[in-house]
């Protein structure tokens, strides 16, 4: 392999120009490739002149043994089929959009899939490598000034009315997409498990109040993590006019720590010191954040062998299996222990006649 690392795209939707952009600050990382099922689309995402393009991924795939990782931007239900895909009979790595698997076993089965092909699998959780979020977490540990958490606290009070849900059929569905948990909130639901720890069990109800949708766009849940700490959980998309709050706090030993703006990017509040936000704190133009610039340098170099994945494959699962809890709860009406690998019967559940929507099948020569 050369040192920089050839990526693809499959899926030219709304988040591909993040990872357009972010290839193209990647020193060690180039984008080769990309592939949609609408050639209009295809057609209007700009990228550089040397970007070859595809509407069947199958054809890419075949026309250039030489991409070494291929991010699957496709609608949610489908990372796994397309994923497998690459993996199996294209034996190339992935990288991930969230949610990485629609259910802990697909997800699972990936993972056995990549290790059996000998490639690897990369989820995407760019909030993680935000300043603020990695200044938690540096305070949040052993030497850090907070000490051990005693309450973690989610809350995202965000507005997406009808006319979003409506901009194609996979979303607000529960076998492609799933509702305010799994497509905003899991960034959330992600930072509170990366944070505070792992987690021992949830309690939770759901609603739809603000959608004519299939999935929940409000969420309320009560968390005990393994360490003892508590927590609680506010995520929901029926806040109208507009998105109100996005925050991930904790109070801890010594102090309390508040992360905000857009998309975590914003330290507003570190007791211990006030005076040190600004300095932790960073402007983003849209939710998307700065992220993916570290996620792509992290995957290039696990690909050349310098370094460990952003973020392993087992840890991005444990937040899959978190979500599953929080909607099992929801539908047993009680707390629901990880311990018992919990699925919820709603998430991810196969719909045929969606996913044929977004299958490709190899062209015939
Ligand atoms: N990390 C983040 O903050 C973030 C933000 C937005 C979206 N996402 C995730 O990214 C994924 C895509 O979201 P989006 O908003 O870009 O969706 P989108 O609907 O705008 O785009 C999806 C694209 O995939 C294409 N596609 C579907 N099946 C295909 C196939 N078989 N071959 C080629 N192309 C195919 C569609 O034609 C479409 O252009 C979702 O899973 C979403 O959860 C992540």
């Amino acid at each position: 392999m050369s040192s920089s690392v050839k990526f693809a795209i499959i899926g030219c939707g709304r988040i591909s120009s993040r990872h357009i952009d972010a290839l193209g600050k990647t020193p060690n990382a180039s984008l080769v490739a990309l592939c949609d099922m609408n050639a209009e689309r295809l057609a209007e995402r700009e990228a550089p002149e040397s970007v070859e393009r595809y509407t069947n991924y199958h054809t890419m795939l075949q026309s250039r043994p030489d991409i070494d990782v291929v991010s699957v931007l496709t609608p949610s239900g489908m990372h796994v089929e397309h994923a497998l895909d690459v993996v199996q009979t294209y034996k190339r790595n992935v990288a991930i959009e969230k949610p990485l698997a629609m259910t802990p076993a697909q997800g699972k089965k990936l993972g056995d899939e990549a290790a059996r092909n000998g490639v690897q699998v990369f989820p995407i959780y760019q909030n993680r490598f935000n300043r603020a979020v990695q200044f938690a977490k540096d305070q949040l540990s052993g030497d850090g000034e907070l000490g051990p958490v005693r309450v973690g606290t989610v809350r995202l009070r965000w507005c997406r009315p009808q006319r979003y849900y409506d901009l194609s059929p996979w979303r607000g569905t529960f076998s492609m997409d799933g509702g305010a948990l799994t497509n905003q909130g899991i960034h959330y639901v992600d930072l509170l498990r990366y944070l505070c720890g792992d987690i021992k069990r949830v309690n939770s109800k759901m609603a739809t109040l603000g959608a004519d949708i299939e999935v929940e766009d409000t969420v309320v849940a009560t968390i005990e993590f393994e360490s003892g700490a508590l927590g609680t959980l506010e995520v929901l998309t029926s806040a109208r006019p507009d998105d109100f709050e996005a925050s991930v706090s904790c109070v801890a030993e010594k102090g309390l720590i508040q992360i905000g703006g857009v998309a975590t990017n914003t330290l507003e509040i570190f007791s211990p010191d006030n005076s040190v936000c600004a300095e932790h704190s960073e402007e983003f133009p849209t939710v998307y954040g700065f992220g993916h610039d570290v996620v792509m340098a992290g995957i290039a170099d696990a690909v050349l062998g310098k370094g460990a994945p952003p973020t392993s494959l087992e840890d991005g699962l444990k937040t899959i299996s978190l979500l599953h809890a929080i909607y099992r709860s929801d539908e047993v009406g009680d707390w629901v222990d990880l311990a018992d690998n919990p699925t919820s019967e709603r998430l991810g559940r196969p719909d045929d006649s969606l996913a044929n929507l977004y299958r490709t099948p190899p062209e015939k020569n």
